[in-house]
Parts: structure tokens; sequence; C-alpha cells
């Protein structure tokens, strides 16, 4: 049939709103973006607080959610830390994910005695029923477990030495994510763990390691729904851009999500000129979010603090010109730096794509 002008308007009126419509559902599908926050420094900064609020999708409360806050009294559960981070984010129509139900770290010295196998099941079971049950419908997403493979794995050595492995093996992993899912069906479950995104044998083996994880759960027919990328990345360090994107690209195939926890650059080998460091960090940060969402979009960009006021790497990883690191998206003056741009356009990259 030939077009007619009428048909050719109201095709073009017709494309038009296709094309308006797609481009709010690009708006809306753009990769969510958040932040961890601990409490000091939300309860002390506003500016923190207005960044949070302006910039983020997610907030990940940082420390509030181990066991060394909430479990500090054996018998109880002390929530009030964690609850003022929440209700700042159901306030503001932040989504929130939580960190972490299981980790060797971060223990009160009560948890680090536990030896037996039975008093561990049943304090751990107890733990992930209370704080998952008590934030159903409130934390959309968990780290059930945190750093559970070995710094440097062997196959006949894979799981990290902790208090939980030494008294629980391998099931340490089926019973949290088990109790878990049980807890709160609708909450999304994340292996979270670091170092999988160099270009040598340790971290080769630690992404073996991570699919081996989530097969074992699997087999076990129990519920994982992603693998959380900490992404504390090494800005001296080479980003294995194709096995970052062939781990996403398998864990797609295996129906498991992936999600970007901790997201910042140790940049303390980077030159002392902050405008060359952050051009630098920018670029560790494009090269590995490139890859990752070229395997599979994530499902959030967490970065592990919103500026460079406040952050671990000043502690662990110090320069030798006792510089300030600079390893997050906004400067201690809450400007946003290069890493910012780089995490914008990543969120706007589709999966399948290869960047430049
Ligand atoms: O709040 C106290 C403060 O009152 C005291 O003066 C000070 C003295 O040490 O300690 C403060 O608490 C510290 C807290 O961070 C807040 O700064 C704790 O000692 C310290 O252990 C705690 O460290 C946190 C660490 O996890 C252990 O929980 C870091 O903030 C946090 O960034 C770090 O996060 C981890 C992730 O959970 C897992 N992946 C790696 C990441 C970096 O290590």
């Amino acid at each position: 049939m030939r077009p007619t002008r009428r048909g050719f308007l109201a095709g073009a009126t017709a494309s038009l709103a296709a094309a308006q419509a797609a481009g709010a559902l690009a708006a809306r599908e753009l990769i969510p973006f958040g932040s961890a926050v601990m409490i000091s420094d939300f309860r002390s900064d506003a500016k923190l607080r207005a960044q949070l609020a302006k910039l983020c999708d997610v907030i990940t409360p940082m420390n509030e959610l181990k066991w060394d806050w909430v479990r500090q009294n054996r018998s109880g559960f002390a929530f009030e830390n964690a609850d003022e981070i929440v209700a700042f984010a159901r306030k503001n129509g932040k989504a929130v994910h939580g960190h972490a139900l299981l980790w060797g770290d971060a223990l009160p010295a009560w948890a680090k005695e536990l030896r037996d196998p039975k008093e561990t099941e049943r304090e751990l079971v107890r733990h992930v029923e209370a704080v998952v049950g008590k934030y159903a419908g409130q934390i959309a997403s968990w780290d059930v477990v945190n750093e559970v493979i070995a710094h440097e794995p062997t196959p006949a050595s894979p799981w990290r030495d902790t208090v939980w492995h030494r008294a629980l093996g391998p099931r340490l992993v089926d019973i949290a994510f088990a109790t878990a899912a049980r807890t709160d069906p609708a909450a999304r479950l994340v292996i979270n763990d670091y170092d999988f995104e160099n270009d040598d044998a340790r971290t080769a083996e630690r992404r073996r390691q991570v699919l081996a994880l989530v097969r074992r759960l699997q087999d076990l027919k129990i519920p994982v729904h992603e693998v959380g990328f900490q992404a504390h990345l090494y800005a001296e360090k080479a980003i294995d851009r194709r096995a970052v994107t062939a781990l996403a690209r398998e864990l797609g195939r295996l129906g498991v999500g992936v999600r970007v926890t901790e997201l910042d650059v140790i940049d303390w080998k980077l030159p002392a000129d902050p405008r060359e460091r952050d051009r630098l960090a920018a670029e560790v940060v494009t090269a590995f979010l490139g890859a990752l969402i070229e395997g599979q979009r994530p499902q959030a960009i967490i970065t592990w603090g919103l500026t460079d006021r406040s952050t671990w790497i000043n502690e662990v990883f110090k320069r030798n010109d006792s510089a300030r690191a600079r390893p997050l998206p906004l400067d201690a003056d809450y400007r946003p730096k290069p890493m910012m741009a780089a995490i914008e356009a990543a969120r706007r990259l589709s999966e399948g794509r290869r960047v430049p």
C-alpha cells in the first residue's frame, strides 16, 4: 500500500512518541548508582547526606550491619545505627543493600571464640533470621557471605580460614543462603568478594572459585541471585577485561546477576599530581565497568564511600608521599571528579556493547 501523507504524519508522530518513550525508558534504565556510608560520617556531615540524597539510588550501611556492631551483646541485636541509615534511604526513595550477614572479620569477641559446629550453626541461623527478618521489605539485597574465598585459593584449598569455616566447612555458605532465602524470599542474595579483575594466576583462580561457589549452591537448589564484585581497583594493575567480561557472561548463563558493591581506586602507587591521579583512576574505572557491562548489566554500581573525605584507603594503602588518597567519585570538597564522569558514562552503556 502507498503511504499517504496522513499515514506518514501518523507514522512520524508514532515514531516520535516511540523515541520519547525509548528516551524515558533509557533514563529509567540507567544502571542504578549507590554508595556505602558509615554512621559517623552520616550523622556529622549534612553535605554528605545531601549528596547521598541527590546522587544515589542505593545506599549500603558500610559497617552498621556487621556482627561487631549488631552483636556485641550475644543475646541481643543492636539495630539503631543501621536503622538510621535505612530510614534515611527509605525517606528519600533509595534502595538499601545489606552488608554483610557472614564475614570472618568484624566479629565481636564472643563470636571469634565459636568452635562447636552445632553451636556455630545455631548462632549463624539465629543471626541471619533476625537480621534479614527485621529488614524484610526494607533491604532489597544482601551480601550473604563476604570474602569466603581464600586470598590465594588453590583447587585443594579454596576457602578462607575463618571461625565459620573452621566450625562448619563449606556448609557455611549453604546455611547462610538457605536461611536468608527462607527468611526473606524476595531479597536478592549475593556472594560478595574481591580481586576478580586482574591479570594474574591468583585472580584467575578466584574467578574459578566464585563460579564453583555459585554452582555448589545451584546444585543444592539453594537460591543465589548475584555475585558482588567489590572492585577495590588497584590503579597500577591492568584490568583483565576479557576475563571480567567472560566471568560476567558465564554468571549470566547460570542465571546469576552481577553487582559492583564496593568500588574505589587504590591510588597509592600513582603519581603525586592530583589531576593525573584522578585521570588514571577514572581510566581504571572505565576499563573495569566497561568490561563488566559487556558481559552483563550489573544490578547496581555502588562505591565504598562518596567523597575522598572519608575512605579506608588512607589507613590501609598509605602513599609514600603521605598525600591523601583520592579513591572516590567526589573530591574532599564534594566536587565530582573524572571518576564520577566515568561511572556516569558506564551507567549509560548497555550489555553486550563493546566500549572503546
Ligand atoms: O568508630 C570507631 C572510632 O570511634 C574509633 O576511634 C576508631 C579507632 O580505630 O575506630 C572506629 O571504628 C572503625 C570503623 O571502621 C569506622 O572507621 C573500626 O575500628 C574499623 O574496624 C572499621 O573498619 C571497617 C572495616 O571494613 C572493618 O569492618 C571500614 O570502615 C570499612 O571500610 C571496611 O570495609 C570492608 C568491607 O566491609 C569488606 N570489603 C573490604 C572493605 C575494606 O576493608
